[in-house]
């Protein structure tokens, strides 16, 4: 197989695009990607300062280069979530991929917030995965704005983005169908979030990682379940193999004719955020879900 844009040996197809590339002409692929992403939904500008929220898998450290080679200026975000046998691992490939590309990078400890994963998990009555989404969703946000930073990028990747677009679907879950997307805007209490990989697949960014040669992890969190995202994403796929670029469609497709539909919906049913009286968090209740889970966390 050639590479269509230079016509060298190819290392790498991509059915979904009806295509397939050199190393080299791969690299510029995954750019072009990126910037029309960028480009596409006003996710970023060279002004920004961007908070990259980095876990050690492959998405957010593809996320976090790509940025970087950019020209952006970026500083990473790892939370260290205290799960004995995972933990570690993520936050020693987070340390040594920033050091080696020259990338400021912040560490936020979460025991130190009184709420180390596997003390939630005893404690708190809910689903540890949707907890601890919750929690690290909070500091991602609290962090980026006591430290003056003007938007916040997540690794989600297309297999994420549409196995949630499928989960919302097959719920007709309007709140969360309107506000899906590569970009939330800065509202009180709330930083810019953007998603700029929304374009890349998993395997096109281990592909990356891969190519410039870095490291990431393989090992899922001990405490995921597998449960129906996996089933989705397995879904999609075989959908996916049988019609490719369906995905990447299907979900541009959502962003550009069926997203308005749900806003306007949920403008109507929307609901009034007022600031948490403990911390600041914008919240419908009388305390955010984060202080909840820190008063249960305190009593003995
Ligand atoms: P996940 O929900 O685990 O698929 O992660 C989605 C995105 O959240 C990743 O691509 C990262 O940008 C970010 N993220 C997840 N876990 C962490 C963490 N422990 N520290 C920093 N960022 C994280
Ligand atoms: Fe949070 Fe698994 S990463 S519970
Ligand atoms: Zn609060």
């Amino acid at each position: 197989m050639k590479c269509r844009r230079c016509k060298k040996q190819a290392v790498v197809a991509l059915p979904g695009h009806n295509t397939a590339f050199c190393a080299e002409c791969y690299l510029l692929f995954f750019k072009r990607q990126v910037e029309k992403a960028i480009k596409d939904h006003k996710l970023l500008t060279q002004k920004d300062k961007i908070l990259v929220a980095i876990s050690g898998g492959k998405d957010s450290l593809a996320l976090a280069w790509q940025l970087a080679n950019l020209g952006y200026d970026v500083t990473g975000l790892h939370i260290d979530l205290a799960i004995p046998g995972s933990s570690e691992q993520a936050r020693e490939l987070t340390t040594s991929f920033c050091k080696n590309f020259n990338i400021e990078l912040k560490i936020l400890e979460i025991k130190n917030e009184g709420l180390a994963i596997p003390e939630v998990k005893k404690r708190i009555r809910r689903p540890i995965c949707s907890v601890c989404g919750q929690i690290k969703r909070y500091f991602f946000n609290k962090f980026a704005l006591d430290h003056g930073f003007t938007v916040l990028a997540t690794g989600h990747n297309l297999d994420d983005e549409v196995a949630r677009l499928f989960s919302n679907t097959l719920r007709w879950d309007t709140a969360h169908l309107s506000d899906q997307g590569p970009l939330l805007p800065a509202e009180n209490g709330f930083v810019r979030k953007v998603k700029p990989l929304y374009r890349l697949t998993e395997f096109e960014t281990a592909n990356l990682c891969y190519l410039v040669g870095i490291e990431y992890g393989f090992a899922p969190c001990p405490y995921s379940t597998g449960a129906s995202f996996t089933y989705y994403k397995r879904l999609l796929e075989e959908l996916e193999f049988k019609q490719p670029g369906r995905k990447l469609q299907f979900y541009e497709g959502f962003l550009n004719r069926g997203q308005k539909g749900f806003k306007l919906l949920e403008q109507k049913q929307g609901q009034e955020l007022t600031p948490c009286p403990e911390c600041g968090y914008p919240t419908s209740e009388e305390l955010c879900g984060i202080c909840r889970i820190k008063k249960v966390m305190e009593k003995i």
